[in-house]
């Protein structure tokens, strides 16, 4: 599958981050198994820990909604909105995605400044843990 138009909704979801603290611009992303496309970006805080990442935004806002099956999301971030190398998502967005995904199936896009690399959840969290699968 052809993932282009979702690293371009990344991109422009970048623009929304609230990031005065690190400089840090990330977009994400996330599309539904049937087609919606949510996006989400980061919202830093002064006081550094309450700080929501690009991805676990998408996925808040479309688990609020009542989405609960995803097959891919896409994420892009640079300092100061300009996108050079890929930005991968941290353990706890990783740990998210885990949490409403199949680690075989779901794709994780990470956008780059001349296309995109496309991964598995499994393959950026190797033995993730999921009590529900236990
Ligand atoms: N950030 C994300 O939005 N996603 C990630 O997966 C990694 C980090 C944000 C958090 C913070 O606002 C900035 O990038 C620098 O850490």
């Amino acid at each position: 599958m052809n993932f282009d138009f979702l690293a371009e909704a990344a991109k422009e979801a970048m623009a929304k981050a609230y990031a005065p603290y690190s400089g840090y611009y990330v977009g994400a992303a996330l599309l539904s198994e049937d087609g919606k496309v949510y996006t989400g970006c980061n919202i830093e805080n002064s006081a550094y820990s309450p700080t929501n990442c690009a991805e676990r935004t998408a996925f808040f806002k479309a688990v609020s909604e009542g989405e609960r099956a995803f097959s891919a999301i896409a994420v892009a971030g640079g300092y100061k909105g300009e996108v050079k190398d890929i930005f991968p998502p941290c353990g706890v967005c990783r740990q998210v995605m885990m949490e409403f995904c199949d680690p075989h199936t779901f794709k994780i896009i990470l956008v780059h400044d001349s296309g995109y690399e496309e991964k598995t959840l499994s393959e950026l969290l190797p033995l993730g843990f999921d009590s529900a699968k236990k």
